[in-house]
């Protein structure tokens, strides 16, 4: 599975750094590391709804706070 986190200036600006960081520790504590890919991106083009984060190249609306959320319904869910 392929993550793309935007790291574009107002994603950037909205928190992409602490969503890339979340991200990355939640794929390693839930053992998936060989599975999915966290990757950035530049503009996605869709900076008001940002942080744009793509899984298999769907674009998702994530901030800081729904990281988890977001990680359980599209990502770890989708691969179990
Ligand atoms: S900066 Fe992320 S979509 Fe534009």
């Amino acid at each position: 599975m392929k993550v793309t986190v935007c790291i574009g200036s107002a994603c950037h600006l909205k928190g992409s750094r602490t969503v890339v960081d979340k991200l990355k520790s939640l794929v390693a504590e839930n053992n998936l590391s060989d599975k999915v890919g966290i990757n950035g991106t530049f503009c996605l083009g869709k900076c008001v709804e940002g942080v744009c984060v793509t899984v298999d190249e769907v674009v998702h609306s994530v901030c800081a706070d729904s990281v988890e959320d977001f990680f359980q319904s599209e990502i770890a869910s989708k691969l179990s």
